[in-house]
Parts: structure tokens; sequence; C-alpha cells
């Protein structure tokens, strides 16, 4: 494999040898010096053209652990602001050198585009509304260390703005093909024109759902992504779709919680909840280092199924 631009990209099979490998460098990450030469003379770039917080940073973070070298990128302080074209900035990029762009981009499709231009590993990191692939190898790894080793069975509903979510559209894929059943629950207006093809169930309904599922997964109100209000006010949204305090009392006891971030706290998800001892939110972006250092790892080091540092 040479690069991830989508979760197609891996199959079942994929998806289940990168979360096996993710486990050895979770382990890595436990250790006092959480840090192995698996990549050591490679240099990843990240190519971010949208704000993020915790995405760049695990990857940044994976790749140090691994012993690349790094580069970042950050449009506001680059010759983008020149007018300089997605073209001319990777090839300008790849001239220095480099193994990987790890690329954040607001238009659908710009890492496939980039991978047919360089000749490094491309990986994605959310491209528009398209796809956020390590976001649901993360979600997976993570969900499988409480419900596993298999998925399969466990009811998942994704809860609130899957029109606007790239994270939708990946885990989707990726909790279908282990097998999990996946309920989609949001407002028709925050649902897409066509679910044609999508492996999951939908419903209007968050109260109907709620009593039956081992997992539900919150999405964040992507206001900056909305063409004009889909609904009449936040408030009504946190009444019908919120997970509320009064809701998650009512949940099964073992039912887990889980959110990509950012959070909009108070509106898809009470802060109590949010913290409390059925959310996995803090565990989703620990795993995210172990998962991301797994994906550099199957892209850019040897051939070798396992990494010798962290047998
Ligand atoms: C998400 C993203 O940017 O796609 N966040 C993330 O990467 N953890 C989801 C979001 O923005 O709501």
């Amino acid at each position: 494999m040479k690069h991830l631009l989508s979760i197609d990209d891996l199959g079942p099979e994929g998806i289940e040898a990168i979360l096996d490998l993710s486990e050895s460098f979770s382990e890595v990450t436990q250790r006092e010096i959480p840090k192995v030469p698996a990549l050591r003379g490679k240099t990843v770039v990240s190519l971010f053209y949208e704000d993020s917080t915790r995405t760049r940073i695990s990857f940044e973070t994976a790749a140090k652990r691994l012993s690349a070298d790094t580069m970042s990128f950050t449009i506001s302080s680059s010759s983008v602001k020149k007018g300089e074209s997605l073209l001319d900035t990777v090839q300008t990029i790849e001239a220095m050198g480099i193994d990987a762009i790890v690329v954040r981009h607001h238009a659908a499709g710009a890492p496939h585009r980039i991978a047919q231009w360089t000749d490094a590993s491309v990986i994605n990191a959310g491209d528009g509304r398209h796809e956020h692939p390590t976001q649901a190898l993360l979600d997976c790894f993570t969900l499988r260390r409480h419900r596993g080793p298999s998925l399969a069975g466990s009811r998942i509903a994704i809860v609130g703005d899957i029109r606007h979510s790239r994270v939708a559209r990946s885990n989707v894929k990726a909790f279908a093909a282990l097998g999990a059943e996946v309920t989609l629950v949001a407002p028709p207006t925050l649902l897409p024109e066509s679910l044609a093809g999508w492996p999951a169930s939908v419903s209007y309904d968050l109260d109907a759902v709620l009593p039956d599922v081992d997992v539900v997964y919150l999405l964040r109100i992507q206001r900056e992504r909305a063409e004009a209000s889909r609904f009449p006010s936040l408030r009504e949204y946190t009444a019908r779709y919120g997970l509320t305090v009064e809701r998650a009392a009512r949940l099964k006891p073992d039912v887990l919680v889980m959110h990509p971030g950012p959070m909009n706290r108070g509106v898809e998800i009470a802060a109590e909840v949010a913290d409390g001892p059925a959310s996995l939110v803090r565990e989703q972006v620990a795993n995210g280092v172990a998962v991301r250092m797994a994906v550099l790892y199957s892209l850019l080091g040897s051939s070798s199924a396992y990494p010798r540092a962290a047998g």
C-alpha cells in the first residue's frame, strides 16, 4: 500500500492488520522512552489547509515517536497567502526530499490529486465532507479494545451532523467492515441527499434508537460547513438529538460514548456525559498516536509485518 486516501483502500483485512500493528505501537507509547528508530531518515510533512488541533499534533507525535523527521506547513504562514497553487506547493515541498505528506484540505478529493502529483506517500487527514480514514481506524481500535476481539454484532448509533461529516463517511465503512450494525440518527436536514451505498440504517428518532445500542457516537454540529441553518435552533437540536444527562441516564449500564472532537459541550453532548465514566473521548485521542504510528509504518517502513523494535 502506497497511500491511505480512503477506508476503501484497506478492506476488512487491511483494517485488522493496522489495528493489530497499532497494539504493538500502543505498547511503545507506554514505555519510559516512547520512541523506536523504525522510520529514522524518513521525512513526514504535514500540509494542513484547515484548522486542526488533535489530528495534526497526533500525526506529528506519531512521526516523531518513529524517529522520522517532521516538517509542518500551515497555510496562514505560507506562500498560499500569495496565491500559490496546490500543485506548486506540493512540488516545492517534494523538491525538499520527503517521504510522506499528511494532508488536510477543505476540498473533497484534494489528497487524491496530490497522490497523482508526487512520489511521496499521501495520507488523507480529512478532505472536505469526504473521508477521514485515520479517525475511523483509531475509533475501531478504541472500540475493539472495549468490545473486541470482534466488533461483529455491536450496535453503533452515529448521531448528528452526518451530512457535513467526513468522520461519518469513513467510520460507517470501517465499522461495517468489522461487522458492526450502524444506525445513522439525525434530522432529515442533517443527512446527505442520498444514502445509497451507505452500509447503515437510518432513524430520525434518537429516543427510539438508544435502548438498543451498545455505542453512541456523537458528531459535532459543523456550523462552518452548513450552507444555511438546517435546524430551528441549537436548543431545539439538543432537545431532540443531544446526549443530555437525562438521556444518558436511560442508557444500558455498559453503553460507550464516543466523539471525534472538537466537542460542542452542551449542544450534541452534555459536559457531564463527555467527562463521565462511559466516555471514551480521551482514550480516542490517546489511541490516535499509536494508530497513526501504525499507518506511517505500514506506508514507509520495511516490508516486515511487525516492527522489530516494538516486538
Ligand atoms: C473532525 C474533523 O475535522 O474532521 N475532527 C477530528 O479530526 N478529530 C470532526 C469535526 O471537525 O467535527
